[in-house]
């Protein structure tokens, strides 16, 4: 039995729906065929768009997406991607799997795609190989209405009016891929660029400088110190794998419990990763001004067998959901550091919420878990004390659940609980102080099989479903979670 007490009157700051965001990068079939399929294809789309992803993501309520990368990002010039589709210059996409990238999806099919999904760009500038200008100019060519070449340029493309662009990122991994830069180098051309980087007629930019890598405290301490107060935000980039990049990652399906135990507690270390970060940033800015934004993380596992291993193609399962719920939980509870975060990556890459195959799609378990926890975007968090037991495995041992509450704008409470035990169900009996509620719903994603998944034969083999296990009476709540399961009560 694990007793908790969640508490209505102890408000914890507003849970950014950003937090819920999304990356789509041009590697592999993310843009192109998951995203992007061609005006002419058989496939039914909007301007080349595919009307079934474009569907699906907004079903979810995905509030931010980030491209056009990761590291494609400081390779990319973003002039090659407008104009005549005849006339866009090709190039190789070095970084993965050396394929030909002709740049059909440029700055307007991005900009179009998010107002079909009704998501807010995030667009990552060129540092590593671009140049202050062109970081510039793409700034103006999307956001200017004033006499300029640029705006003269984007008009003569078809835009009359400028888009809304608020979060710019300079630079991505510029510690690795985007330049190899210490961060004494990195935090001074990160305040030259940014000092070019505009804001016209009334939009603002939310500038995001690089942050760290995983547990490179010294780059937080360094940016910190030494760029503060040019930047809006500074990243940070951590992928549930084995911290030693040389050792195999292991498959995304056919594992055994000692995989599944692994991959969990290997996630439960974003917890560490974000206190740690948070207090360097709280030295240089007590007041919060700066948020921290986790703009890559999710699950990296061995290719899949068969596959262009440089396309990072991979399975999705229940694990999978679990260590998304994970990371949901810990971000929201961050809240007051934590402004965004984008799983890696929207569709066909890394842990993506859809999968497709040609004309067909699927939905992932990760997918459901983010549409559940969709309740949390912009509520206000609740504080929540919980006496919480252990999974333990063979002499090892990890927390068994992982919880989050929020309260949403009209009453509602919603409680996440992930129980990572793959073998033992809990009962919890949890508290509502300060609150006088009377009814009790939830949903529920949960299986038989630790690596259940969707697949292009079985496309629904895993989904959320009404859960029915729990009661409230006097504001006492009693719920039964099964063990390898994601739960999320509301409370009205
Ligand atoms: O998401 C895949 C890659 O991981 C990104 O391109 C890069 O930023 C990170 O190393």
């Amino acid at each position: 039995m694990v007793k908790m007490k969640v508490h209505s009157e102890k408000k914890n700051g507003i849970i950014d729906k950003n937090i819920y965001g999304h990356f789509a990068e041009h590697l592999g079939r993310c843009i192109y065929e998951g995203i992007w399929v061609g005006k002419d294809s058989p496939i039914p789309n909007i301007n080349g768009m595919r009307i079934d992803v474009i569907e699906a993501l907004k079903a979810m309520k995905i509030p931010v997406l980030r491209w056009p990368g990761g590291c494609f990002a400081d390779n990319y010039h973003w002039m090659d991607g407008i104009g005549p589709y005849e006339n866009r210059v090709k190039m190789i996409n070095t970084h993965w799997g050396g394929v030909t990238e002709n740049n059909h999806f440029g700055t307007h099919e991005f900009m179009e795609f998010c107002e079909l999904i009704g998501t807010e760009p995030y667009i990552s500038g060129n540092l590593g190989s671009g140049t202050v200008r062109e970081m510039q100019q793409w700034v103006e060519y999307i956001t200017s209405d004033n006499i300029s070449p640029m705006t003269d340029l984007r008009k003569a493309n078809g835009r009359e009016k400028p888009w809304k662009l608020k979060y710019f990122a300079v630079g991505n991994e510029n510690w690795g891929c985007g330049g190899g830069m210490r961060p004494e180098y990195y935090a001074d051309e990160y305040r030259r660029y940014a000092t070019y980087l505009r804001n016209f007629g009334d939009n603002k930019l939310y500038k995001v400088a690089c942050g760290a890598n995983t547990a490179d405290y010294e780059w937080t301490e360094v940016l910190m110190k030494n760029a503060a107060k040019n930047m809006d935000g500074l990243s940070l980039h951590f992928y549930t794998m084995p911290l030693d990049w040389s050792l195999p990652k292991g498959p995304s399906v056919g594992f055994e419990e000692k995989e599944w135990f692994d991959i969990l507690k290997l996630t439960l270390f974003m917890e560490e990763l974000l206190t740690k970060h948070i207090e360097i940033m709280d030295k240089y800015d007590e007041q919060k001004r700066v948020g921290l934004i986790v703009d890559e993380w999710g699950t990296w596992y061995d290719a899949e067998p068969g596959m262009n291993p440089g396309f990072l193609y991979q399975q999705n399962t229940l694990r999978d959901a679990l260590v998304a719920g994970i990371n949901l939980n810990l971000f929201n509870n961050h809240c007051d550091r934590v402004r965004m975060a984008n799983i890696a990556q929207t569709i066909n890459v890394l842990q993506s919420v859809i999968l497709t195959e040609g004309e067909k799609m699927i939905l992932t378990p990760t997918y459901h878990v983010f549409k559940m926890f969709s309740v949390h975007q912009d509520a206000e968090l609740l504080e929540t004390e919980m006496e919480n037991t252990a999974y333990c495995f063979g002499e090892d041992k990890i927390m068994q659940l992982s919880v989050s509450s929020s309260i949403d704008s009209e009453g509602k409470i919603h409680i996440s609980l992930c129980n990572l035990d793959p073998n033992h169900e809990v009962q919890i009996s949890c508290e509502l102080a300060g609150e006088n509620k009377n009814k009790v719903s939830g949903r529920i994603l949960t299986a038989d099989q630790m690596d259940a998944r969707n697949t292009f034969e079985d496309q629904e083999a895993i989904k959320d479903t009404s859960y029915e296990k729990a009661t409230i009476v006097n504001n006492q709540i009693q719920a039964c979670i099964p063990p390898k399961s994601i739960v999320v009560l509301e409370i009205a």
